[in-house]
């Protein structure tokens, strides 16, 4: 039997396998479920052992777990580094899934649940590739080192400390990475550029304790209202980011890449429906695959304070926070952008108020050559499994991991995404076209073959 129809005839199998890891909910932002974290880890050892890794290790780490593995039984072969996270976002609004969140549902061709298409179902691609070789010539074709963790949601925050003590056992000749989106649909997708991410957390303390607002309300001050001013400086009406020397570093895109990112088959057509506003803005003199992919943004991601609940409660808040983030792109750098955000947040507020600022994570941009030809092997691999020829294109979501990876070892990174843009990854009702996710395997368990030809 050839790789392809081994594929295709555990079709049901692979789905069914996929849907246990999904039940798994391993939310790694949220302490509640610290005990799903290590059962979704020990699941991915286990499924590694299943595809023929005699060395698995789960490493513990300050926070979540990290699941390492390798097959290094191909000597004069290339060695990969295969990447993922079995992590995932919080569900929440529940009330706004169709099905619930992991209890996973196939509906018109769709597999849905938390996790489908970030990251569990591309994670499970290339474990399914994996076993797919292994049973077909008893062991691997080339070496592979696996590592997925358990904290990408988060920021990876403990995986710097264990690349940094661990860099003889990472070392590997390529990075492979299945945590991206195709362009669109039909579109095979090869990602050579991903924004860094600041992310943080600020506090606006005000009045000592909450008060009336009729019996102070006039005479003090309101942290709430503070706060909206703050944010809405932090924009100019061409939706410029004011922070002083925001893009001071931002690297010039050159003319070939932007004349290579206008010819993609991209519409905006596709982008509006899945957004869904009722007008689009964005920063002037840039088009909008631009605005996703090259240039850093500002976003707010969360602002509370005061009163929300049921009916009406008069109230002046003590304490206004906001969570917020930057988005970078090269050159920009987390530590510098993190201190020109929080000096000039200290500038613009008023002597009234007093602020906690915090950086929860950092994680820097990446954007690299490909021309190595281990890219022209994953075009041809998704030749394969789509039966069209793949696209190389930027993104504008962040994967700590991938440049740690690069900037260490400074080896070719592939990306190669098969969730699409509107699948609703960190939102409700998230999932991944069965198509993709089949195409994925064919098309993956094809370049393992094909890279153990090299
Ligand atoms: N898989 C995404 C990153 C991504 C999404 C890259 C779409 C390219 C296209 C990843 O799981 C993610 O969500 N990363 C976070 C960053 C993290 C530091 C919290 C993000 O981009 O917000
Ligand atoms: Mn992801
Ligand atoms: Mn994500």
């Amino acid at each position: 039997m050839n790789l392809v129809e081994h594929v295709e005839s555990r079709r049901e199998q692979h789905l069914q396998e996929l849907c246990e890891f999904l039940r798994i909910p391993s939310i790694s932002a949220k302490s509640e479920h610290k005990p799903d974290i290590p059962r979704a880890a020990g699941w991915v050892a286990g499924n590694l052992r299943g595809a023929g890794f005699k060395n698995v290790e789960i490493v513990p780490t300050h926070l979540h777990p990290l699941v390492y593995a390798e097959s290094l039984e191909a000597p004069s072969k290339p060695t990969i580094l295969f990447y993922g996270h079995y992590d995932v976002q919080p569900p929440e609004p529940l009330d706004l899934w169709t099905s619930p969140p992991f209890e996973p549902t196939v509906r018109g061709g769709k597999l849905f649940g938390r996790g489908t298409a970030d990251d569990k179902g591309q994670v499970h691609i290339h474990l399914k590739a994996f076993a797919a070789l292994q049973q077909a010539n008893g062991k691997l074709p080339l070496n592979v080192k696996v590592l997925i963790e358990g904290e990408e949601e988060v920021g990876s925050v403990s995986l710097w400390d264990y690349v940094q003590k661990h860099k003889s056992k990472l070392q590997a000749d390529a990075l492979v990475v299945s945590d991206t989106s195709m362009l669109g649909p039909g579109v095979p997708s090869i990602t050579y550029g991903l924004r860094g991410l600041n992310y943080y957390e600020i506090e606006i303390a005000g009045p000592e304790r909450d008060l009336h607002s009729g019996v102070y309300g006039g005479a003090v001050p309101n942290p709430l209202t503070i706060l909206a001013e703050l944010f809405a400086k932090l924009h100019d009406k061409n939706f410029r980011v004011t922070v002083p020397g925001f893009y001071d570093e931002v690297a010039k895109v050159s003319a070939a890449e932007r004349k290579a990112l206008k010819a993609l088959p991209w519409s905006p057509r596709g982008f509006k429906t899945a957004v869904g506003a009722p007008a689009y803005c964005g920063e002037k003199g840039f088009s909008i695959v631009e605005q996703l992919w090259i240039r850093p943004t500002l976003e707010l991601n969360g602002i509370w304070g005061g009163y929300i609940g049921e009916g009406a409660k008069t109230v002046i808040p003590s304490k206004a926070f906001a969570k917020f983030s930057t988005r970078l792109v090269p050159n920009q750098k987390p530590e510098k952008i993190a201190r020109q955000v929080e000096s000039c947040m200290r500038k613009l507020l008023p002597k009234t108020v007093k602020l906690k600022f915090e950086t929860l994570s950092t994680g820097k941009p990446w954007a690299a050559p490909f021309h190595a030809p281990i890219f022209q092997k994953a075009q041809s691999a998704l030749q394969h499994g789509f039966g069209k020829k793949a696209v190389f294109i930027r993104e504008g979501g962040s994967i700590p991991f991938v440049t740690q990876m690069y900037d260490t070892f400074k080896v070719p990174c592939v990306l190669i995404g098969f969730g699409l843009p509107d699948e609703n990854a960190h939102a409700p009702d998230e999932h991944i076209a069965l198509e993709n996710y089949f195409g994925g395997i064919k098309a993956i368990a094809h370049f393992y073959a094909d890279l153990g030809t090299l």
